[in-house]
């Protein structure tokens, strides 16, 4: 009995101990929460889209944006902060080059390569450039060997030449009129070569004359026939020469 009796208080004593224990795990328990409030949830792996109203209104901000750039900023032209910027002014023409710019142009990429940078030649084969009074004599010879060709024996400068010079006109490479006066203006002036320009209104009577020419030129008809030296035709105004360009 004193066994069983003590068995019992043995097992009351027992379950006062889980008792407590209990108590104490309850305020662990409390603590852990506590932690827990204080401390926020754990971070999980994952995204969060950004939301679509929020993409709205960036859009929405850069076009704005560019609205703002393209009516505040001058239409970007350099001088759009000095102060006597008008932005109601037109902005300044862009300017044509001259004939004798286009010429230099057309003149490398076309004839350079027989008549040479220089406007020397090749000695024998192509003739010189270089005080030819085919090139600074009467305009209408040099368009007539521009616009049709030329072949056959010719003397240039005193020498002998006996080769095919291509047409440039429309029968052959083609040029437009433009370019046509623009190279002949550059050979009758560069290179110490002192003959008035080939205005686009000539090459273009000339054009009319003898683009139906179906056959290159000899050098004795190219002096044949010929028609009187138009007036210097004024130039456009928009045509500046290289002086005036460096001006602006
Ligand atoms: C494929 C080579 C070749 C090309 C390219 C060429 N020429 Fe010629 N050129 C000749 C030859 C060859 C002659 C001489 C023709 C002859 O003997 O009858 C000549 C003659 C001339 C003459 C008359 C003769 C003189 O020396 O004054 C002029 C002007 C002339 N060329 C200008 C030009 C111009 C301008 C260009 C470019 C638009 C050009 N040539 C492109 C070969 C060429």
């Amino acid at each position: 009995m004193i066994s069983k009796s003590d068995d019992t208080n043995n097992s009351s004593s027992e379950s006062l101990g889980s008792m407590e224990r209990a108590v104490m795990q309850d305020e662990q328990v409390q603590d852990v929460h506590a932690q827990l409030m204080r401390e926020k949830e754990e971070p999980v792996e994952g995204f969060s889209p950004v939301p679509i109203v929020l993409m709205f209104f960036f859009a929405a901000l850069c076009f704005w944006g560019g609205v703002y750039l393209v009516e505040h900023s001058g239409g970007y032209r350099w001088d759009a902060y000095s102060p006597d910027f008008d932005p109601t002014a037109d902005a300044p023409k862009p300017v044509e080059i001259s004939l004798f710019d286009r010429g230099a142009k057309i003149y490398r990429n076309q004839c350079a390569q027989c008549h040479q940078a220089s406007g020397n030649g090749v000695a024998g084969v192509y003739p010189p450039l270089v005080a030819s009074s085919w090139v600074t004599g009467h305009p209408e010879v040099v368009a007539r060997i521009l616009i049709n060709g030329l072949n056959g024996p010719m003397i240039v400068n005193g020498k002998s030449y006996n080769g095919n010079m291509p047409a440039f006109g429309p029968g052959g490479l083609g040029l437009k009129e433009k370019d046509i006066a623009g190279v002949i203006t550059y050979i009758r002036q560069e290179w110490g070569n002192a003959a008035p320009e080939m205005s686009e209104q000539m090459i273009a009577e000339y054009s009319s004359k003898y683009n139906s020419r179906s056959t290159p030129w000899s050098s004795n008809e190219l002096k044949q026939d010929l028609g009187p030296i138009p007036e210097a035709v004024p130039t456009d105004d928009n045509t500046l020469d290289a002086e005036e360009t460096a001006e602006l």
